[in-house]
């Protein structure tokens, strides 16, 4: 048969079936099947004998026995390659013979190979993907890092994973704000053009005197008003300077989008929405969700406010404000409609800050309300929500006037730390493929990779001097190993994938240990799609780049001995394709040489 792509589930599913039959366990018993946590057990444990033994008041190692006795009947283990057994006081160990393991690494591999096999995982579900989605306007800070970089690394697992997947960029394209940058810009009399390089930098600028003068001024601040309220009603010559502001600004974006690798298949903006959520509003209102409360269109939720800043004082949703306009609320619960009649949408995913849980929180509550007394399926919702990114000092980062730091210097100051670095470390390749290739894919991956190796709900600390380090869990460090696993090929004269005829299984410890790795990444990616984690691949990058390492040091690849030479070969081939794929999987396109 055809090895196991993902055994631990494949492995659970098997337990699952052949526990059904047992009489002392059925069909609700959960097996517990993961990946072992200590190698010198097994590849994987199912620890769920325990407590279904406990809740029989049975014995569970007498228990583990019969349900251990059965799967060897059944005979699908033996065929997988698994030899098992009961252990403690009634887990089941499973280890994978070396010659399984040999399978796994002959019939899967590359991308191609892992994809298909990853693909079960998401079986063709549509998912819609929300980010990067920045509010328009305003230059790229480094704020926005977050959601570009683990946007992108997420959207790229789902469709690993086998989503069929659309990347929605909901930019803030319909705020207030317009009503004074409109003022500004006619007060200048100022002339915007799209193509100029500092367009957006000219209308920050803009936006800043304006909101200077409609603070001190009242009556400016109600000029800026009715230019709101003008745009609002469609007001010709307000619409074309309001899109000529979104353009310029996704024109920025853009340049910035493409240093990361990121590109997105819409932008549908909050102001694509503002003729559908009347719709929102009437039916809401119609099936008594929501109700007017001080002049707003308002929901209540009963259910506890988990993250809500304001836990004891509750606060409703409100979907349409006191003077009639549209909100963040009503845009999102238009958008989620949308989604599912245009987009065919069964999943969407948002990233942003965790900030705004409380926000997901109700507006997810309402969906459903509202979705259930209407009849439609709702598509599962999740929030991918991510923490602060803080200074070496611990304190949100900050330029020295206060404004936050410009995300086009940060990737300039990684690109020019990455290239001091880069000559520092091989002054021997051409300075032109240092500066211009070399430099700014390590700048950027830096940044990146930094940014996802912590678990995204957590803060951290930006440091230069660590993202940049050749040693650690870095993108310096994995850009290098890969770049050490080709040359392996490239010393021997042969592309990756030659050479492995006749390989025997893995024998020594290295070689064993290195298989198992490879082997895990099947399990790696489950559970970083699973919770869209990918910190989780991160860390099994670095782990497989470690066991890499062992096994180098103690197998010379290039022996006599053909079959022995073919299986190290084989593992080398693996390895390299599998930290490249990783590293792209990741949004980061590994290097030649470096
Ligand atoms: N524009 C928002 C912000 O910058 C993020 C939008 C996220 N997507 C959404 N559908 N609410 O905070």
């Amino acid at each position: 048969m055809q090895p196991w792509f993902n055994p631990a589930r494949e492995l659970d599913a098997l337990v699952r079936r052949v526990a059904a039959d047992l009489p002392a366990l059925g069909a609700a018993f959960d097996p517990q099947v993961r990946p072992a946590t200590d190698l010198r057990h097994g590849d994987f444990q199912a620890n769920g004998v325990l407590a279904a033994a406990k809740a029989a008041k049975a014995n569970p190692r007498d228990l583990a026995g019969q349900l251990l006795a059965a799967l060897q009947a059944e005979g699908t283990l033996a065929k997988a390659g698994l030899e098992a057994e009961v252990a403690g006081p009634g887990f089941l160990n499973f280890r994978l013979a070396p010659a399984a393991l040999a399978a796994w690494v002959a019939a899967y591999p590359d991308a191609e190979a892992w994809r298909k096999g990853a693909s079960a995982l998401l079986g063709g579900r549509k998912v819609v993907i929300d980010y990067p989605s920045p509010n328009t306007a305003k230059q790229m800070h480094v704020g926005h890092l977050r959601p570009i970089v683990i946007g992108e690394a997420v959207a790229r697992l789902l469709e690993f994973c086998g989503a069929r997947l659309t990347r929605d960029n909901h930019i803030g394209d319909w705020g207030t704000n317009f009503g004074i940058l409109i003022l500004a810009i006619k007060r200048r009399g100022f002339v915007l053009d799209v193509a100029s390089p500092t367009a957006l930098e000219d209308l920050e600028a803009l936006y800043k005197e304006g909101s200077a003068l409609a603070k001190a001024d009242p009556a400016a601040l109600e000029a800026a008003r009715a230019e709101l309220a003008q745009l609002q009603s469609g007001d010709p010559g307000n619409t074309a300077l309001w899109e000529r502001s979104v353009a310029v600004s996704n024109a920025a974006c853009q340049r910035i989008y493409d240093q990361f690798g990121l590109r997105t298949d819409l932008i549908l903006g909050e102001s694509f929405y503002r003729d559908k959520v009347d719709r929102v509003y009437r039916e809401l209102a119609e099936h008594g969700l929501a109700e007017v409360s001080d002049g707003a269109l308002v929901v209540w939720h009963d259910d506890t406010p988990r993250y809500s800043r304001h836990a004891e004082t509750k606060l409703p949703f409100i979907v349409r404000k006191k003077d009639g306009s549209s909100n963040y609320a009503s845009t999102d619960l238009a958008t989620i409609l949308h989604r599912v009649e245009q987009l065919g949408a069964e999943e969407i995913v948002y990233v942003t800050d965790g900030r705004q849980q409380d926000h997901f929180q109700q507006l997810f509550l309402t969906a459903a309300k509202w979705f259930k007394a209407t009849g439609r399926p709702l598509p599962r919702l999740r929030h991918v929500w991510f923490g602060t990114i803080l200074g070496e000092d611990g304190k949100a980062i900050k330029t020295k006037s206060g404004d936050p730091v410009r995300l086009q210097s940060l990737i300039d100051e990684a690109t020019a730390k990455a290239f001091d670095k880069v000559t520092e470390k091989s002054p021997d390749l051409p300075e032109a493929e240092r500066r211009d290739l070399i430099a700014p894919r390590i700048g950027v991956a830096a940044l990146r990779y930094a940014d996802l190796v912590p678990s995204r709900t957590m803060d951290y600390r930006f440091s230069w001097d660590k993202m940049l380090a050749f040693e650690g869990n870095t993108a310096p460090y994995l850009l290098y190993q890969a770049v050490r696993v080709r040359s392996v090929f490239r010393n021997a004269g042969l592309r990756p994938g030659q050479g492995e005829a006749g390989a025997t299984p893995p024998e020594t410890p290295g070689e064993i240990a290195l298989a198992r790795k490879l082997l895990g990444f099947s399990a790696a990616l489950d559970e970083a799609c699973s919770g869209l984690l990918p910190h989780i691949l991160c860390t099994y990058l670095h782990d497989l780049a470690g066991a890499y390492s062992s096994f180098y040091a103690d197998n010379k690849v290039l022996v006599d001995e053909p079959a022995v030479r073919a299986r190290r070969l084989a593992l080398c081939a693996r390895t390299s394709a599998l930290l490249e794929s990783g590293l792209r999987l990741l949004g980061i396109e590994p290097l030649e040489r470096m």
